[in-house]
């Protein structure tokens, strides 16, 4: 069992698209019992809200529903909780070890890390662009499962 927590600041836009993106990506290769994957917020603005329309409808254009998520708060114990703790930016990457103090089993990453890249995702919340958003997303998300199904002896149909 592989344990991911998708961490981004509001946890409406981006963590969302990703946690639903790659429970799609695990589902379509039949290893939904090989994976936990959830998503959280650093910044409690959003707590308790659910998923912004602009990341509903994205993944509804692909048939991916978002029903019954409500934002949460990453907390200190989620560092044990979780295999791997992906922030989407910069910015998140440092609020993630403000909470959860240090990092001794490098268990955070920024998602496009997984893709070949040091760049962010956009924060649609700002930029109103859902589209670009979600394409890196699915990059990085698609280069995260290569990466793990390897390990586990599967492959990326
Ligand atoms: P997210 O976008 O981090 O991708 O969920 C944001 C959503 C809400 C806020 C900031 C970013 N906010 O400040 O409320």
């Amino acid at each position: 069992m592989v344990r991911i927590l998708f961490v981004c600041l509001g946890n409406i836009c981006r963590s969302p698209m990703a946690e639903f993106v790659m429970k799609d990506i695990v589902k379509k290769n039949g290893l939904e019992d090989e994976f936990y994957i959830a998503s959280a917020a650093t910044c409690r603005e959003q707590i308790g809200n659910p998923v912004h329309y602009g990341t509903k409808n994205k993944l509804s254009e692909f048939n991916i529903s978002v029903e019954g998520k409500y934002a949460v708060q990453l907390t200190k114990q989620d560092y044990n909780k979780y295999d791997y703790i992906i922030g989407m930016d910069d910015m998140n990457i440092k609020n993630i070890n403000k909470i959860i103090g240090n990092d001794p089993d490098k268990k955070v990453h920024k998602l496009l890390e997984f893709a070949g890249s040091y760049a962010d995702i956009a924060d649609p919340w700002y930029t109103g662009d859902f589209d670009t958003a979600y394409n890196d997303i699915v990059k990085g998300c698609k280069g995260l499962f290569e990466k793990l199904s390897d390990r586990t002896q599967y492959y990326c149909r």
